[in-house]
């Protein structure tokens, strides 16, 4: 930092808004514009340019960790980045940004929570704020301030494959996960806050046919009433900062969308915060690949205030001054863009406090923080079917026989955004697979036996078959029409096998939405949702053994055929499988 003193902006006991004057008016258009611009982690291939090119923001999107992926490593990365932007004229701090979306998933041995759908099954509002209290405290360890989320998407389409990051088809299920703005920042941002993001604004869980980042085409009224609502929450609850959608508004991008922004999110709603793009979100505005001079122009007028870039800084910062010297972006606008990113910085105490808080260490994947998250899995899970009360298990003298992949797949129960963008199979991360849940709480009173493949039921008193989907993340988990929406092939053989076996079989899900398994139900006695349970899988052998009753209820209505799909509550000849919360509970 340089040898500036007793400067207003630099006077902790100074009102925010004069701090933000006075440093907005020594700043240069160089360095207003730097603060605009977000990148990556990964793409910064000279850290000495954050000096340079004045970047006011770094992220680490999904997988983008240092090596090695722990939390002293992040911190000191963070913290060296840090010190490069305090090295400058005026010393304005990094607000560093990182997609948490379920426990700090990008770091390895982070408390990994279950996704927002199963979260949705809860719809415990203490749970999220519980959740998040842990997950920033977790974040704040290794140096970031900043969490893209929580996402606030009403998932309208099963298809979608971002249906697992919304917690259900109705938005009073979003006002629960919107408490997580709350729980981040508290109830208003001072320096103890993490920087929540409300996204993706909005409409992303309503494209036809569930296409991520296609359009949503409803009428105003329809796009008001079942996307916004979690929105007006969050910004209700002071939420800092709000990510822009991919996805179109009857044919309009809502990057270049100056309606839905200035004057709904900004006017009508009064959002003083800031709005960032998605990542290079702002591309597709011209219809050409990468960014333009017209991209920029549009999104910034339309009302984004900091862009994602995240890879092409130097290209960006170029662009930037050129299209400002263009005129076609006013300095008022640049002016309110700046103001409103460096509001949160000085908010967030980062002129003070700027680096790691590495004290909050041993609190990453503590016994503590395991526990809520197993108690996060125990509530997430909904009972569908319990023939005879096969469901709770008995606790002694039982032969059990446990199959299918996603019995024994950490990476499976965690799904996407864990460790890396797509998630991964296998033991990825640190935790408890619902095998291991199962072989933990049946204990040596019973016998647990595992075949994958389904071999070998016979013989045994009960089966348990866990079945459901391998990870994704984004467009890559779409399953577009004329997708069945059913069990992979695997799955079916193993489904089939154990059924053969004539053996009571206790089904349970692991998958990011609503499958079609009508045909298999008939074949299992009891069938449990464990959505994407996360790192703790023995919060599901504890609801199997009754250590906890199920009472989690479908945050989506259950499809019969992949033909009913979109089925949503309300709508007309409503016949679900199973309805819109619905959930059993053991009698
Ligand atoms: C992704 C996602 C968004 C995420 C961002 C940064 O493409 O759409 O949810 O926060 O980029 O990783």
């Amino acid at each position: 930092m340089n040898n500036v003193t007793n400067l207003i902006y630099r006077e902790p006991s100074a009102p925010v808004a004069d701090r933000v004057a006075d440093l907005l008016e020594r700043m240069t258009i160089e360095e207003k514009l730097g603060q605009m611009m977000q990148i990556d982690r990964r793409y910064l291939h000279d850290e000495a340019h954050l000096a340079t090119f004045h970047l006011g923001s770094l992220l680490s999107g999904g997988g983008s960790a240092p090596e090695p992926n722990d939390a002293k490593t992040w911190a000191d990365m963070v913290d060296r980045f840090q010190r490069v932007a305090l090295s400058t004229r005026l010393g304005i701090p990094l607000l560093y940004g990182t997609d948490a979306v379920h426990g700090h998933n990008n770091l390895y041995g982070a408390t990994i929570f279950p996704h927002n759908i199963g979260l949705g099954a809860a719809n415990d509002p203490e749970l999220m704020r519980q959740i998040g209290e842990a997950t920033a405290v977790e974040i704040r360890a290794t140096g970031p301030r900043w969490t893209f989320a929580p996402c606030l998407a009403v998932a309208r389409n099963e298809r979608w494959g971002r249906t697992y990051e919304s917690a259900g088809e109705h938005p009073a299920l979003a006002l629960t996960v919107a408490k997580l703005v709350t729980a981040l920042q508290g109830e208003t941002i001072t320096p103890a806050s993490m920087l929540a993001t409300a996204k993706h604004y909005v409409g992303d869980g309503g494209t036809t046919g569930g296409v991520d980042q296609g359009d949503t085409e409803l009428p105003e009224e329809e796009l008001r009433a079942i996307h916004l609502p979690p929105f007006v929450d969050a910004i209700a609850a002071g939420v800092g900062s709000i990510m822009v959608s991919y996805s179109s508004w009857n044919g309009a991008l809502l990057h270049g969308n100056a309606y839905l922004l200035n004057d709904l999110l900004k006017g009508e709603l009064g959002f003083d915060g800031f709005v960032v793009s998605d990542w290079a979100g702002i591309n597709a505005l011209d219809g050409d690949p990468g960014f333009s001079a017209s991209d920029v122009a549009t999104a910034v007028e339309a009302g984004i205030d900091m862009i994602m870039v995240p890879e092409l800084y130097e290209e960006m910062f170029a662009l930037l001054m050129q299209v400002v010297a263009s005129g076609a972006i006013s300095q008022e606008r640049i002016d309110d863009a700046v103001v409103r990113i460096l509001r949160k910085k000085f908010e967030l105490g980062l002129f003070e406090n700027p680096f790691a808080d590495r004290a909050l260490a041993p609190e990453i994947n503590s016994a503590a923080h395991r526990a809520l998250a197993r108690r996060a899995v125990r509530s997430s899970l909904v009972l569908l079917k319990n023939e005879q009360s096969l469901l709770p298990l008995a606790k002694d003298g039982l032969k059990i026989f446990v199959a299918g992949e996603n019995a024994d797949s950490l990476g499976h129960q965690c799904g996407g955004w864990t460790l890396t963008w797509q998630g991964g199979s296998g033991p990825t991360v640190p935790g408890t697979s619902i095998l291991d849940g199962i072989r933990e709480v049946a204990g040596s009173a019973n016998t647990v036996d595992f075949a994958a493949d389904g071999v070998g039921a016979d013989g045994h008193d009960v089966a348990i078959v866990v079945v459901g989907e391998e990870p994704y993340a984004e467009f890559s988990g779409d399953r577009r029409a004329p997708d069945t929406l059913g069990l992979g092939d695997d799955d079916l053989r193993v489904a089939e096998r154990v059924a053969a076996s004539g053996v009571p079989t206790v089904a349970v899900l692991v998958s990011g939405r609503p499958l079609v398994i009508t045909e298999q139900l008939a074949h299992w006695d009891a069938l449990v949702i464990a959505w994407l349970p996360g790192a703790e899988g023995g919060g599901v052998a504890d609801v199997l053994f009754e250590e906890a009753t199920p009472t989690g209820k479908l945050p989506h209505s259950w499809p019969r055929t992949a033909e009913q799909v979109p089925i949503n509550v309300g709508d007309a000849d409503y016949d679900p499988l199973f309805a819109f919360g619905f959930g059993l509970a053991y009698e």
